[in-house]
């Protein structure tokens, strides 16, 4: 068993097929693919998680329908006289542990479809699903728990609290959901020291680098646990040696916690460590062939 695992008593329990109390999700960390547990397991061939989470009033999760899936997604800003069509009948459908890259030309509509995919904005037609709730039709409140609960954001700056330090700005999720204090940071602590900050955690993000503010980020979304990663240029601010570094840690952390992960990138090295390559092109997903084919389409 791996020394995080060890420490956040993570097992395997996720795979049970009974649905669970929320309570009971909430105090078992997720399983690790590629855990002792499972060291046969591979990328591609994970089993269904079968966690619930929920408030009394959401929707009950269809454990066999997709984390994620968009089915005519359209997206249409309107300024003044002009309307701006983004997303044009966008349909996605995200897989348990599968990762996807999005490449795309500036302004083509990359940020706009993962704030949708999020829940953070809503669309101007089209549903969002998640195992079969729609996401759109959820309260303000539920929609509020099923994001801290399923997605963690990593944006190209990492919008860390400028007066916390490193373990209270990770340890914030936790404490927002109504952990305690210790509990919080018992739990921020090992995941500092995952993304290789366990002498940092006393710093506040002003005294980080770019890259280990970015890596403070990226352990403050894995901290509710999520199922799924959705990342905005994660490393777009940061200089290739530091982007090489966060981009390696995205690609382990989503294979050892069996994320579904979404990565908005123009980091070709990145998206090629991805199991599938997207283009956003005209409001619509295509297969993404390289470099060479994004110049060509413009
Ligand atoms: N609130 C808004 N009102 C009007 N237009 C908007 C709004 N938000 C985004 N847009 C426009 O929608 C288009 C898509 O924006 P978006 O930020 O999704 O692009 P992107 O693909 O993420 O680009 P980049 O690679 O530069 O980050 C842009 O042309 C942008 O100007
Ligand atoms: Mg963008």
């Amino acid at each position: 068993m791996s020394e995080e695992t060890s420490q956040t008593g993570a097992n395997l329990t996720e795979t049970k097929a009974e649905p669970r109390s929320e309570a009971e999700t909430k105090a078992e960390p997720r399983a690790k693919a590629g855990s002792e547990a499972s060291p046969n397991r591979t990328r591609g061939s994970k089993p269904p998680i079968s966690r619930e989470i929920g408030t009394p009033s959401m929707p009950k999760a269809d454990q066999s329908r997709a984390l994620l899936e968009a089915i005519k997604l359209n997206k249409v800003f309107s300024t003044g006289s002009e309307e701006l069509v983004i997303l044009n009948a966008l349909d996605l459908t995200v897989e348990r542990g599968r990762s996807m890259a999005i490449l795309g030309a500036s302004g083509s509509g990359k940020s706009t479809l993962l704030y949708l995919l999020g829940g953070l904005d809503k669309p101007t037609g089209g549903n969002v699903y998640s195992m079969g709730r729609d996401l759109f039709a959820l309260s303000e409140n539920d929609l509020a728990h099923w994001r801290a609960q399923e997605i963690g954001f990593v944006f190209q700056f990492h919008y860390l609290l400028s007066d916390f330090t490193a373990l209270e700005n990770v340890a914030m999720p936790l404490l927002l959901s109504g952990k305690g204090r210790q509990e919080a940071f018992d739990l921020a602590g090992p995941v500092l020291k995952r993304v290789g900050l366990a002498d940092r955690v006393g710093h506040r993000p002003g005294a980080l680098s770019g890259g280990e503010q970015q890596r403070v980020a990226i352990a403050r979304a894995l901290i509710m646990e999520p199922r799924i990663l959705l990342a905005d240029e994660p490393t777009g601010n940061l200089d290739n040696r530091n982007a090489a570094m966060v981009n390696d840690l995205i690609c382990q952390l989503v294979s050892e916690r069996n994320l579904s992960a979404i990565v908005v990138t123009h980091n070709e090295r990145l998206a090629r460590m991805m199991d599938t390559c997207l283009e956003l092109f005209e409001g619509q997903l295509r297969p993404w062939e390289g470099p060479e084919a994004a110049r060509g389409s413009g």
